[in-house]
């Protein structure tokens, strides 16, 4: 299932394919010239997780190829990233494989990595302002924001042609992760037109991507700013008919503040990560949906990248236009992120083993 969602999002595969093919073969027989290789692992937080996931997913991957792996969290402190990856590149790490906290605080790290000769990955959130990135392994994330966009506008009527007007409230991520504006932006354009059209109201006023950015992805910030609207904005009888939430943590928050403020009927709550806890709300129909990447995928397509590098063969990428990192485009893998509600959720999460149905209990 793997290989094939892979391979809807096509792009240039072809002769890079098989190199992949190639060194995946050799490195089954032992001789994928991986023996002594370091690969170094920086993620961003145990906070959620998805990233936790991720780590594990990324070890266990890379251990399986014969690379020895040094695995590190960084509590969302931007510095202790810097830190851990620069003991990574003196114990003489080949790869580094980067979630980014700060996507602008690491040149200074990454210049020491490629003076070191170390090949250079941002893991699902792009470096910027910097030539040492190699390549950038996520998912299309103009296409996370649009599928939540177009949640909205359908679950309230307004793509069949409901006139509202329909109140929501907006939030993005972290203004330090380069996803973050892809997410906004994506949803935005599915949202603008009706927020123009007068069908979509924003009674806080707020809808500036540095206005509705939450610090940290952090749920009880964006608690906090939900509070803070439904107290200010919403003091004449008002309902909130929609939120426009990019991250399951962020939107657990948003429903707490509701919770707190009395709502019975949820207005839709969108969401991404399809974390444990934000399915069993969407089951409980407490949030309305959640994108769901799968994690797995995209461990699996980094360590095929790493391998094929390592080995002198091109990476498979299937994009290399979008991700301008202000220095230079950098070659991508994207996946595709699949929306999920209280309809597909078996099908997507339980039946493909993303999550155990056990853990929804
Ligand atoms: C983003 C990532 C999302 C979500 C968010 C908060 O970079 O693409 O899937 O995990 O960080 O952790």
């Amino acid at each position: 299932m793997n290989v094939n969602r892979r391979h809807l999002l096509t792009g240039t595969v072809g002769a890079a394919a098989v190199a992949l093919t190639a060194s995946a073969c050799a490195s089954e027989d032992g001789d994928s010239g991986s023996s002594g290789k370091k690969v170094g692992i920086a993620m961003p937080t145990k906070t959620s997780e998805r990233w936790i996931a991720d780590g594990d997913n990324l070890k266990a991957s890379f251990e399986d190829q014969g690379y020895e792996v040094t695995l590190q969290y960084a509590n969302d402190v931007a510095a202790d990233q810097v830190s851990q990856i620069e003991t990574m590149v003196g114990q003489g790490v080949n790869v580094l494989v980067i979630a980014a906290i700060d996507n602008k605080s690491l040149n200074g790290v990454l210049a020491q990595a490629k003076e070191a000769d170390v090949t250079v990955i941002a893991y699902d959130r792009l470096i910027l302002d910097t030539p040492d990135v190699d390549y950038y392994t996520s998912f299309d994330n103009t296409k996370v924001g649009t599928l939540q966009g177009t949640y909205i506008v359908e679950k309230l009527g307004l793509a069949a042609g409901e006139a509202g007007p329909f109140n929501i409230e907006l939030f993005a991520g972290a203004l330090t992760d380069n996803n973050t504006k892809y997410f906004f932006n994506g949803a935005m354009e599915v949202l603008q037109p009706y927020i123009d059209g007068g069908q979509l109201v924003v009674l806080s006023g707020q809808t500036a991507l540095e206005q509705v950015a939450t610090e940290n992805w952090d749920g009880a910030v964006a608690q906090d700013r939900m509070e803070t609207i439904l107290t200010s904005f919403y003091t004449g009888g008002q309902q909130v008919q929609a939120v426009l939430a990019p991250y399951d943590g962020i939107s657990r928050g948003i429903i707490a503040a509701l919770d707190g403020q009395g709502y019975t009927t949820m207005p839709v709550v969108t969401g991404q990560d399809a974390e444990v806890d934000s399915v069993k709300y969407i089951i409980d129909g407490k949030q309305a949906m959640t994108v769901y990447k799968d994690t797995r995928e995209l461990a699996s397509v980094t360590v095929d990248m790493v391998v094929a590098v390592l080995d002198d063969k091109d990476p498979e990428i299937n994009d290399d236009t979008t991700y301008d990192n202000g220095d230079h485009v950098v070659p991508a893998y994207l996946l595709e992120p699949v929306s999920v509600d209280v309809t597909n959720y078996q099908a997507e999460l339980i039946d493909s083993g993303y999550i155990d149905e056990a853990d929804l209990a």
